[in-house]
């Protein structure tokens, strides 16, 4: 069996323990090459409709969970083959995950999907977490979505250049808290150019306030957003947020988020309501 090393380093923070002692230990570097391989070999498997080329990479123990809720993968979109148009994956390497955002427009199976895939101690993956959107779902079109998808750039953001962790889920929670918290919206670092592609809808460029800001939540007494799951990629100025859209029908919920020079510059969210149509 192949052992990839979400690579522990337990052993060189050892050697200083002396001094950073009483500090927090710093959180083990994850293998980038196992998250990638293993992202890849989800992409296959989505491609194929079958699990085999995740095969040797699954801990014994590992769980798929499609719109938030465990699933049998024969049953769930992963037992579907897809023709992929467009992949990107994110890579946290501090919480040992990866977020893929997958479109394929073919019209006999469109789908549009955002999944987590997280890592166990041994590298191995332990969940493949995914929100599948498809017909029915919120503002639904994986046409158009593959269409802004590939207009947009997400390149690396320069070292030096970087956002922290903090400061990036920071952006993503404040935005998500606005339904359910009147101030939250003075906690979002608004920026312009900033694109929102929500399900297939975009709002920013080319529009009257060229920001992220239209149709931002004036009810601020809804229920909040909950059971939040983050893959973020400090690089990319990215956080993921899969989570549960309780002031909508309970639905199972992606947003991403990218930040550049720390203003908001790019949303997209994925919202599917258990095979129903969306509605507010
Ligand atoms: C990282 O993973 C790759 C492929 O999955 C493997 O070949 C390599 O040995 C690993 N490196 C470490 C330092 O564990
Ligand atoms: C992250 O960046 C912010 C803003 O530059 C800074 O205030 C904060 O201390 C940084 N946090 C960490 C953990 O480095
Ligand atoms: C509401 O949002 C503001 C700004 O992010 C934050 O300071 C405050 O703690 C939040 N209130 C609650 C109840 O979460």
């Amino acid at each position: 069996m192949l052992m990839f090393g979400c690579f522990q380093v337990w052993a060189v923070l050892g050697a200083t323990a002396q001094v950073v002692r009483g500090a927090p230990l710093a959180p083990a570097e994850c293998n980038r090459t196992a998250l990638s391989a293993a992202a890849d070999a989800y992409v296959a498997a989505q491609t194929s409709g079958k699990l085999e080329p995740l095969q040797g990479l699954l801990d014994a123990s590992w769980t798929y969970q499609e719109n938030n809720e465990k699933t049998d993968t024969k049953k769930g979109v992963l037992g579907k083959a897809l023709k992929i148009d467009h992949r990107r994956t994110n890579f946290d390497t501090t919480a040992c995950a990866t977020y893929t955002e997958l479109v394929a427009a073919d019209p006999a199976n469109p789908y549009v999907i955002g999944t987590q895939i997280r890592h166990g101690a041994n590298g191995l993956v332990t969940l493949i977490d995914s929100i599948a959107s498809t017909t029915n779902s919120w503002l639904f079109d994986a046409k158009k979505t593959l269409q802004y998808v590939l207009q947009e750039k997400w390149d690396p953001i320069p070292e030096g250049k970087r956002d922290n962790r903090s400061v990036i889920q920071a952006a993503g929670d404040a935005y998500m808290d606005m339904w359910s918290n009147a101030t939250a919206h003075n906690a979002v670092p608004w920026g312009t150019p900033c694109t929102r592609l929500e399900g297939s809808a975009y709002t920013g460029k080319g529009q009257p306030d060229d920001s992220c800001k239209p149709g931002i939540p004036s009810n601020h007494n809804q229920a909040p957003n909950t059971h939040r799951r983050y893959v973020i990629d400090e690089s990319m100025g990215s956080v993921n947020i899969l989570c549960v859209w309780e002031h909508m029908m309970m639905a199972a919920d992606s947003h991403e988020f990218r930040l550049e020079g720390g203003k908001l510059r790019y949303v997209h969210t994925l919202t599917v309501c258990g095979g129903k149509p969306c509605k507010l």
